[in-house]
């Protein structure tokens, strides 16, 4: 019996299927609340579809639904796969499943009606919070337990940024999660003034180092080199990227709070972490793009390959923008400009979507028990859609926020500013018109995902029922 039929694939699966939908769900409510920036009359003066409610809806699904169902299915295919054992529990991985989808219709419930704690990122109530916390610690014990309990001595490096993610963001929220409870669904921080600023950053910029960035690194080490059918570039690099990158980003949150009231030596102290940072993500971006050495022919012909390689350029570009942004001379130009904006999406769009739609695409079919997608030339069509949509989205920002920047600082000789702020939010119009066409491209990219999906997975056979031989070669 093919080895591959004694893994936990049914679970991969529903996390998958989970992932097209959500990703569907939160692109949708980002395009709606970049026409709302374009034509505000759009909230309809309706509270629960107003922008300061709908927005943190958008980061919500696409961070914690699309981008973390995509990890749960990613990191329980990896790890079954990479530690030649099934899933440390069926029972426990399903909870994670259903726990988590009840966490996010609970967010999709409460957001709009303006229950909020306040804090970007994380913004759920303490009930939810709470409940974040059991799922999380069963998700621990279901990761950690299957590399217990692995038949391979070594544990494969995708397994060192899964678990880093696991970890580090079971302390991120933890910690920024203490709250008092005032009601049911209010609560109050339990840091006051600039502690809990920097709490709260510490924590966000974590987010994106272990979420946003570690978890998908483990991604990259492990799709890479199978779809390109060749080893990592170099597997002792990857252990550096793995030490360098977890050490550097924990002190690099200070960078979010330039010019403020904290202290300025932790301003600097962020400023230089983020130099720093430069180092590991370029060190890791070149060995994952660099496994494609002799197999840069792939490019031309396999779309699955375009997405993996593609994210890693976005990587590169958005952990190259990020340490210059870090420089407080420069934030001092980017900071409350589009600039940043286009930082988040040029590594939200670019990077992590990207790797996870490539991730996604490789297990589809193997999930479905077919070769390959119900139509290759469809993915094709989605990664140009989607390219376009990037380009278009960001390059409009960067302009947008650089020109706000600019005219924000402007002052006249006698010391008078040259433009009033209404100046400035109109000559941003046209640009939030080109990155609501930019989103519609790239949302419509995930709808291509999403039918394709369904036309790949719609006579999915049974697990047990399954011929062997239909199975593709993994592991
Ligand atoms: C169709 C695609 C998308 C569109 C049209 C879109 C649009 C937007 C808009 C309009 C904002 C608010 C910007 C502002 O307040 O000025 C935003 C914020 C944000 N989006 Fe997206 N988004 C999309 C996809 C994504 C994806 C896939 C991710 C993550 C994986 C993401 C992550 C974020 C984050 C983190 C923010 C907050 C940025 C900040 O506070 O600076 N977005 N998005
Ligand atoms: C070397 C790596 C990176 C560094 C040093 C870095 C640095 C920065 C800086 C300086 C800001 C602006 C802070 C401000 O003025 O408010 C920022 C914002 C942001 N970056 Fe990065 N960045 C890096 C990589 C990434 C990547 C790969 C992503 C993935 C999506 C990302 C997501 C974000 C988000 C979501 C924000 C907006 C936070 C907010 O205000 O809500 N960054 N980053």
């Amino acid at each position: 019996m093919d080895r591959a039929l004694n893994y936990n694939n049914k679970i991969v699966r529903y996390f998958t299927i989970a992932t097209v939908f959500w990703g569907v769900i939160g692109m949708l409510v980002g395009v709606f609340i970049a026409a709302q920036l374009a034509w505000p009359a759009l909230n309809f003066d309706i509270a629960w579809l107003s922008y300061g409610r709908l927005r943190p809806l958008h980061t919500n699904a696409v961070i914690f639904a699309f981008g973390i169902n995509g990890l749960f299915a990613t990191s329980y295919w990896v790890v079954q796969r990479t530690c030649q054992v099934r899933l440390f529990s069926d029972t426990l991985s399903m909870m994670t499943f259903w726990g988590w989808q009840a966490i996010l219709v609970l967010a999709t419930i409460t957001l709009p009606m303006g229950f909020t704690r306040g804090k970007e990122y994380a913004e759920l109530e303490w009930p939810i919070a709470l409940l974040i916390t059991v799922v999380w610690v069963i998700y621990a014990i279901v990761f950690f337990g299957t590399i217990v309990k692995r038949k391979v001595k070594h544990i494969y490096v995708a397994n060192w940024f899964f678990g880093g993610y696991i970890l580090a963001v079971a302390i991120l929220h933890i910690v920024n999660g203490a709250v008092m409870p005032a009601s049911f669904w209010k609560s109050y921080s339990a840091y006051a003034g600039v502690q809990d600023a920097m709490i709260q950053w510490w924590y966000g910029h974590n987010a994106v180092g272990f979420i946003l960035t570690a978890g998908y690194l483990g991604m990259v080490y492990y799709f890479i080199p199978k779809q390109a059918e060749r080893p990592v570039y170099s597997y002792r690099l990857s252990i550096v990227h793995f030490w360098a990158l977890i050490f550097t980003y924990m002190w690099a949150g200070p960078h979010h709070l330039h010019y403020t009231a904290l202290p300025d030596w932790t301003q600097s102290i962020g400023m230089v972490f983020s130099l720093i940072l430069l180092a590991p993500s370029w060190g890791g971006m070149i060995n994952g793009i660099m496994t494609l050495s002799g197999a840069w022919h792939k490019l031309r012909s396999d779309p699955i390959l375009k997405f993996l390689i593609v994210s890693l350029s976005f990587y590169g570009i958005a952990t190259f923008e990020g340490p210059m942004m870090s420089i407080k001379t420069i934030n001092a130009l980017s900071h409350y400009t589009d600039w940043t904006v286009a930082h988040v999406h040029a590594g939200a769009l670019g990077w992590v979507g990207f790797i996870t739609m490539g991730s996604i695409y490789y297990l589809i079919p193997r999930l479905a028990g077919k070769t390959e997608m119900w139509s290759v030339r469809l993915i094709d069509t989605h990664f140009w859609v989607a390219t376009i949509g990037i380009v278009l989205y960001i390059s409009s920002m960067w302009i947008a926020g650089v020109m706000q920047g600019l005219m924000w600082r402007a002052v006249n000789s006698d010391g008078t500013l040259t433009y009033t702020f209404v100046e400035g939010v109109k000559a941003t119009y046209p640009y939030y018109v080109i990155r609501v066409g930019g989103g519609l491209l790239y949302l419509t990219g995930m709808l291509l995902m999403a039918y394709n999906t369904y036309r790949t997975m719609r006579n999915t056979v049974s697990e047990d029922a399954r011929i062997p031989t239909l199975l593709p070669a993994h592991a």
